[in-house]
């Protein structure tokens, strides 16, 4: 079984997706995450987050790989280095949608996701999972929230970091990404056809988990296997 979600910062897609991942028991791969550790190694590099070619280099002359860790996501290795927390940091977030903006990025981003996609039954949470990365997927959800409320969730995980934030420039710079992130030329973060929208801003965690898993289980009790319900 295949299940995408994608949407925008803060829309809860990556906890939600670990943990549909978690109770299927199934492989979770949080793909944001890579596009996150390229752009962590291009900045140690002193590339320019415009330079297409010179990303290139960086993406091509690392190793980068993602281990599947069940209930605690997924941790991301940058030449055997574990970088999982350093690919959080703020100046990570505020260039990564430089990076993936850039169309060959994209291509040997999504050439990596696809072979991972391709080795089993998995949740993968991003932009363009739906539209471009697993557009065969069984199921496809797109999770939404107000910017106001995107903005609180951040704050909570950011401080809880120990990264102070001002609420309001948190929203603006949310604000910023999702318009880049939207209206880029490559598979800009757009809800798929056939993807079932899910509004999680008066939402709990577990009642967007509850909601998710009772439409794919309720499927499945009906004709006894997994199927699209699109
Ligand atoms: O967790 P958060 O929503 O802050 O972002 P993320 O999922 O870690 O993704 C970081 C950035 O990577 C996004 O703002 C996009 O620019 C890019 N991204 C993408 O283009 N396509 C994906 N499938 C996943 C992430």
């Amino acid at each position: 079984m295949k299940i995408a979600v994608d949407g925008p910062a803060g829309a809860g897609k990556s906890t939600i997706a670990r943990l549909i991942a978690e109770r299927l028991g199934l492989r979770y791969l949080d793909t944001g995450a890579m596009y996150r550790a390229i752009t962590l190694e291009a900045l140690r590099r002193g590339v320019d987050t415009n330079d297409e070619a010179a990303l290139m280099r960086v993406a091509t002359s690392v190793d980068l790989n993602i281990s599947f860790q069940g209930s605690s996501g997924n941790l991301v290795y940058l030449d055997e280095e574990d970088v999982t927390e350093l690919i959080r940091q703020p100046n990570v977030t505020a260039h990564v949608s430089a990076v993936s903006s850039h169309k060959k990025v994209r291509e040997f981003i999504v050439a990596l996701q696809e072979q991972i996609g391709k080795q089993g039954s998995i949740v993968m949470d991003g932009r363009d999972i739906g539209t471009v990365v697993m557009p065969d997927a069984d199921w496809k959800f797109f999770l939404e929230a107000t910017v106001e409320e995107r903005a609180r969730r951040r704050k909570i995980e950011l401080e809880a970091q120990g990264v102070p934030v001002d609420l309001s420039e948190l929203q603006e710079q949310i604000r910023q990404r999702d318009h880049r992130d939207s209206t880029r030329d490559n598979s800009p973060l757009r809800k798929a056809k056939d993807a079932i929208l899910v509004d999680t801003t008066s939402l709990s965690i577990s009642e967007v988990v509850h909601r998710l898993l009772s439409l794919i289980k309720e499927d499945s009790s009906d004709v006894q296997v997994f199927r699209c319900r699109h």
